[in-house]
Formats: structure tokens, C-alpha cells, sequence
């Protein structure tokens, strides 16, 4: 018999179609608590006001590090802020999010070729022509996404809250400078991390729905063909979400990613790839 794998999966989705599924593990068996934690999250934008317990931080860096990364080349490093006033600037930096001074850590998650870069150089090579090539970029980022997602989901399963800050990237030169970030590396997105201030709706109280499965998994080849319905589906499920959450107004998904693309509002995102050649990246 078909059945829906969890709650979560419903919440997910609130698309039965999406949903519907056997777990694909033996039937007495509930959810895996990995599953259960992945299945579970929210963006967490309120923290309580308390100190991580000690051994946190090496225990979310230790994840980090247990993910997998191209080549074994390891091209990414993390900075950890946890001073009030050093978190508060750049806080400031990140759109002034409020919700990055509130949590105990704050992470920065830098892609970094320079180690590479000096290691080269201490084994005698002249250039390092292979650095300059955009894959290197590439593999930087996706090394640097990789270490974070394990960070989000180990903190998850401590009980702990996260949310991604990729506003930081508005004013990536600054951060360069604040965080005295060198060549070859740059600050990509951060990370808050704290408990959730359970009382304040932004501590993500609810799962916030995906588009539906069938829209983004395609079998065997690309097929595009119900978008619209799709995104009609969506749209509906997110308005219910916003509704639950006393958010009035917003508007509908579909309507808001059009809008958001077309928009001439760049803000410093116009200045990124300046800020990532200044550093160094030749993106060749
Ligand atoms: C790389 C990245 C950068 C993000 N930057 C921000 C941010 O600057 N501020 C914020 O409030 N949320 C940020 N988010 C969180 C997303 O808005 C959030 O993941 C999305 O709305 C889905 O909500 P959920 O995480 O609660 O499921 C970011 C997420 C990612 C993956």
C-alpha cells in the first residue's frame, strides 16, 4: 500500500501528490531521526539570548569537515564570530538582519584557493594555471555549500536553530576587509546559529512548503510540461503558509520570483564579481 512516508513530507509539500510514498526502509520502522531532523527545517530568525554549550562549535565544524569535497582538495575555511560588537558589524553589513546579533554564533563560510595557492608555491611551482580556471571557483563554492548544509543539519539535531545569511554578499568587499579575508578567498554566505526564541513566530515555527516534487524532478530527461499548473499548485500552498503565519499581502510565488528577477535593484550585488576578481579569482 502506498502511503505518505511522514507528516513532514505533507508539510513540506501540502501536495498529496508529492507526498504520497512508502518509506523506503521496513514498515515497523518509524522515520530515522537523520531523515526526521532534514525533513524538519526551518530558517530560524529569533534566538534566545544563551551561550552555545562548550564543544559545539568543533562538534558543527567537525560535520563540516565530514562532507564530502571535490578531489579531497578541501577548498573552503569558516570564520566563527561570536563577539557582540564584531558580530554586530557585521550584522550591519548582512542588510542589518537584527536576528545575526541574537544568535551566540555567527559563522562565515569562505571559499579559499590560497591554500592551494601556497602550497604550489612551496613545492617549487612557478604558476598555478589550473587556479584560474572557473571549475576551481565553482568547486570552492560548492565545497563551501556542502560544509554549511552538514553545519545546518548537525546544529538541527542538537536542537539548535540556523538561517543562511547570503545578504552579506550586498557588501562583500567590506566583509573582506572586516574579517581580513586575503587573496583567493571571500566571504560567500553566513550562517546564524543559536537556540530558537520559540515565542517569536520568526523562530520558524512552521515548515515553509516546496514547490511540488514533479516540478523539479524530472526523469530521465528535462520536461518542463505542467509548469504552470505546478506553479498555480505552489502558489496556493505558500498563500495558505503566509496566512498561518499572519503574513498578509505577500505576494503570490510565481508573481514574486518574476518580479524579483526583473527588477533593477541590484543593490551591491552589482559590484560582486569586482569584489571576487579584486580578491584574486581569475574565473578564466
Ligand atoms: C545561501 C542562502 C542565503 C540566505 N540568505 C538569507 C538572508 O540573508 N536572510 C534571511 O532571512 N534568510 C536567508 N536565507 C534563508 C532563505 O530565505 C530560506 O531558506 C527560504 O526562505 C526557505 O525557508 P526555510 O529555510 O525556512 O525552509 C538564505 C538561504 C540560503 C540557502
Amino acid at each position: 500500500m502506498t502511503k505518505t512516508i511522514s507528516p513532514l513530507a505533507e508539510a513540506r509539500y501540502r501536495d498529496s501528490e508529492s507526498s504520497t510514498f512508502p518509506l523506503p526502509t521496513d514498515p515497523s520502522n518509524s522515520l530515522p531521526s537523520t531523515l526526521s531532523t532534514i525533513l524538519s527545517h526551518r530558517s530560524c530568525r529569533a534566538f534566545l539570548p544563551f551561550k552555545l554549550p562548550e564543544g559545539t562549535l568543533e562538534t558543527l565544524i567537525t560535520a563540516a569537515q565530514s562532507g564530502s569535497t571535490s578531489s579531497l582538495l578541501q577548498t573552503w575555511d569558516v570564520i566563527a564570530i561570536q563577539d557582540p560588537e564584531h558580530k554586530s558589524n557585521i550584522a550591519t553589513l548582512a542588510a542589518d538582519q537584527d536576528f545575526i546579533r541574537q544568535a551566540p554564533l555567527f559563522l562565515v563560510f569562505c571559499p579559499n584557493l590560497r591554500r592551494l595557492k601556497n602550497l604550489s608555491e612551496q613545492y617549487g611551482h612557478q604558476d598555478s594555471p589550473v587556479l584560474d580556471n572557473m571549475n576551481m571557483f565553482i568547486m570552492s563554492t560548492v565545497d563551501s555549500a556542502i560544509a554549511a548544509q552538514n553545519v545546518a543539519i548537525a546544529a538541527e539535531s542538537l536542537g539548535l536553530g540556523i538561517c543562511y545569511v547570503g545578504a552579506l554578499r550586498h557588501n562583500a568587499d567590506e566583509v573582506c576587509k572586516l574579517l581580513n579575508l586575503p587573496p583567493l578567498t571571500w566571504g560567500v554566505f553566513g550562517m546564524a546559529v543559536g537556540y530558537p526564541d520559540t515565542e517569536n513566530r520568526r523562530s520558524g515555527r512552521r515548515i515553509k512548503p516546496r514547490l511540488p516534487m514533479r516540478e523539479v524532478l524530472h526523469m530521465e530527461r528535462w520536461n518542463e510540461e505542467g509548469q504552470k499548473d505546478n506553479v498555480a499548485s505552489y502558489d496556493k500552498a505558500l498563500g495558505t503558509f503566509y496566512e498561518e503565519e499572519s503574513k498578509f499581502g505577500r505576494k503570490a510565488w510565481g508573481e514574486f520570483v518574476a518580479g524579483r528577477v526583473a527588477s533593477q535593484a541590484q543593490g551591491g550585488w552589482v559590484n560582486i564579481r569586482k569584489v571576487i576578481e579584486k580578491q584574486g579569482f581569475k574565473l578564466e
